[in-house]
């Protein structure tokens, strides 16, 4: 059955999240069928907390291995662009292996000291003048140049891998991109990263930077790649490709909007901003959870069903798309006390935007969570109030909470 929602309409995604229509699928049909223009086949709506977990733990019947996105890749688009995110155990655990001890809770608290002094850095520059684009002057700023850091990203290319990774990640909008996914003829641009021209660019940038990193190894995850075994043998030039544009792409623009989207969700619940700013060190954990929560910065994750299956009461066909959405678990009644409610002491806060159940959960968590906080707390210690100093632009995705612009004004505490 067709639902009468066109999730797909990414129009609609640039007004606002349709946070009521997907109330009533997780109320009437929590598990829908959604038909799509050729040449995609449609796809299968996972709306319900429960389910989405269920999904993400049950990684031999809800796959990776056909992307995370609508798109339906051939075997050798996967061939050419297979990153970690599209890989299922166990290829995906020695993959992970490789990284996960550089992102434990624990390596990254390393990183605490230098994200404050960044965050303190940019909030001098940013906060001198009353009005300004919060994600050019702030959102922007910091995760980037956190991944500099601990990917050993030469400094002097910092915007240009945010724009690259802007088009990709928006790929849908064409304010962001001159190559649209869903309009223009992508065939071309099929082996590359999100199917565009400017993937290929990230990767031709990441090959540069990787020739200097062989030639000066460093203490850094570039270098830590370029070391690493697996099963006995070094990745390959197509692996360092896809774990380069991954890292760029996931470790940027995710945490962007988080920040930017929660600055806009204070704006919109004052009471919040002022609670937090009573205790910003106390409170700024607790807000980040929440603001990640509520912002989900990447609406859905996709999978494909390798058998027949059961699922909320819908029967799925091996080889179905089924799209996990991550956006409407987040606002479960069943998990979530008030739902509707932004509240920045909101314990536990079981969310679902870093994924939750399966092997992919975000590697970046805790990064995510640092990064979060320090600017949440820092900007509560500096801003009494934000306002809107104008409305802000949403980017035309179904898969990204993307801001492209948030015009504020601030006033300054005593
Ligand atoms: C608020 C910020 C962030 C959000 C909301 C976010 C969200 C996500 C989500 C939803 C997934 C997929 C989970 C799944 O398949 O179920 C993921 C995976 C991933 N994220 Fe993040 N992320 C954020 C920040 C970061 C950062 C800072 C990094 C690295 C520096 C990062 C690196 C990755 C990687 C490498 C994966 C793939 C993991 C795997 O497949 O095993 N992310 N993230």
């Amino acid at each position: 059955m067709t639902g009468p929602v066109d999730l797909n309409d990414l129009d609609l995604w640039a007004r606002a999240v349709p946070y009521a229509e997907f109330a009533r699928l997780r109320r009437e049909e929590p598990v829908s069928w959604h038909d799509e223009p050729a040449p995609n086949s449609g796809f299968w709506s996972v709306t319900r907390y429960a389910d989405i977990v269920a999904a993400s733990r049950d990684t031999a019947t809800y796959s990776s291995g056909r992307g995370v996105s609508f798109e339906e890749p051939t075997d050798e688009d996967m061939a050419a662009r297979r990153t970690i995110i599209d890989t299922d155990p166990p290829d995906h655990t020695k993959l992970r292996k490789i990284l996960s001890g550089s992102f434990s809770q624990r390596a990254v608290a390393v990183y605490q000291h230098f994200v404050e002094g960044l965050t303190e850095d940019v909030l001098d520059r940013a906060l001198q003048h009353d009005e300004f684009d919060f994600v050019d002057a702030i959102a922007k700023e910091v995760p980037i140049r956190v991944l500099a850091r601990i990917m050993g990203l030469p400094g002097s290319e910092l915007d240009r891998f945010i724009d690259l990774g802007d088009r990709l990640i928006a790929n849908t909008d064409p304010a962001v991109t001159d190559v649209v996914w869903g309009r223009d003829d992508t065939d071309a641009y099929r082996l590359y990263p999100f199917r565009s021209p400017y993937g290929k660019q990230l990767w031709d940038l990441g090959r540069e930077v990787v020739k200097d990193k062989l030639r000066e190894p460093g203490d850094d995850l570039l270098s830590t790649l370029l070391a690493a075994e697996v099963d006995g043998d070094r990745l390959t030039e197509t692996d360092l490709d896809n774990f380069f544009s991954i890292m760029v792409i996931a470790g940027n623009e995710t945490t962007r909007i988080a920040i930017a989207q929660g600055v806009l969700a204070f704006i919109e619940h004052q009471d919040q901003w002022t609670r937090l700013a009573e205790d910003p060190d106390g409170r700024a954990g607790t807000a980040a959870d929440e603001v990640v929560r509520w912002t989900c910065p990447t609406h859905f994750m996709r999978r494909t069903a390798t058998r027949d299956a059961e699922l909320g009461g819908a029967h799925i066909k091996e080889g179905d798309k089924v799209i996990l959405w991550y956006v409407s678990g987040n606002r479960d009644e069943t998990e979530f006390a008030e739902p509707d409610t932004f509240d920045v002491g909101r314990a536990p806060n079981r969310h679902l935007s870093f994924g939750r159940g399966g092997p992919h959960l975000c590697l970046g968590v805790h990064l995510a969570k640092l990064e979060v906080s320090i600017v949440l707390a820092a900007l509560a210690r500096r801003v009494a109030r934000f306002s809107l100093a104008g409305p802000p632009q949403r980017i035309r995705s179904n898969f990204t909470n993307g801001l492209r612009e948030l015009p504020v004004r601030i006033t300054r505490t005593a």
